[in-house]
């Protein structure tokens, strides 16, 4: 099976201000020194995208954000469209978050059209899917990432550039990560899923792990069969840490 490089892409979430710029600067310079061996990718507020993507311009950073609206312009008071996002200097743009499909009622077929739309901008979808706790204590952990795969994924992904972040919603911001091989578990399903889907082509397509991935745990977890790379979140707001991840890769 063809292996493309691995993804570790920091989310920010609603953290930074001018200030934290320096991290990037740090981050620059740390890869500039010693090269990294996988994509690298920061996805600010989307405050930040456009000095964000001027200070990494040149590097091999690349810039996301961290939703989209799935139309492409209109009365929605307070929203951005992909295209914004991609005018703002953007490459990338995370979807269908367990922060807002649960904060913000997001089903899957909402997050597949923001997909679908994030492509017609030009931008790299993240989709995001993982299971609650009450889930995966029922057993239930592998049948609802692979729906949340089948329905969020749109046919138009075919093809393109793009990534799978599986996140299990317990262990995002708790510490807590599944065992390597419930991880490589659900990988394998996300896998098989995404194949059912969208045909063998994407046999390729990185399938990101995400929840509490710090210095210490990155190098066993990126090493997972199935696991493409990284979603890290807390851990991607200083440079050192994140650096710390990235080498594990
Ligand atoms: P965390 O967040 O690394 O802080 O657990 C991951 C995410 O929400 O993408």
């Amino acid at each position: 099976m063809q292996q493309s490089m691995k993804l570790v892409a920091g989310n920010w979430k609603m953290n930074g201000v001018a200030a934290a710029l320096a991290e990037v600067e740090a981050l620059r310079a740390a890869l500039a020194e010693a090269p990294a061996s996988c994509r690298v990718a920061l996805c600010p507020p989307a405050t930040l995208i456009e000095r964000m993507a001027r200070a990494a311009s040149g590097s091999p950073i690349e810039i996301g954000g961290q939703d989209c609206r799935a139309e492409t312009h209109g009365a929605f008071t307070g929203d951005l469209s992909a295209s914004m996002l991609k005018d703002a200097g953007a490459g990338l743009v995370i979807l269908g978050h367990s922060e807002r499909r649960q904060g913000y009622g997001e089903s899957d077929a909402l997050v597949a059209a923001k997909a679908a739309a994030a492509l017609d901008a030009g931008l790299a979808p993240i989709v995001c899917v993982g299971e609650t706790l009450e889930q995966r204590e029922a057993g239930r952990a592998v049948e609802i990432v692979r729906s949340q795969v089948m329905a969020s994924l749109p046919l138009a992904l075919t093809g393109r550039d793009f990534a799978v972040a599986y996140e299990p919603v317990w262990a995002i911001g708790t510490g807590l990560t599944p065992t390597l091989e419930q991880i490589e578990e659900v990988h394998r399903a996300v896998r098989s899923a995404m194949i059912e889907r969208l045909g063998l082509g994407i046999s390729a397509t990185p399938i990101l792990y995400g929840g509490s991935v710090k210095p210490d745990n990155a190098r066993d977890i990126l090493a997972v069969p199935e696991v493409g790379g990284a979603l890290v979140g807390g851990a991607s707001l200083k440079a050192a840490d994140f650096l710390g991840i990235i080498r594990g890769a």
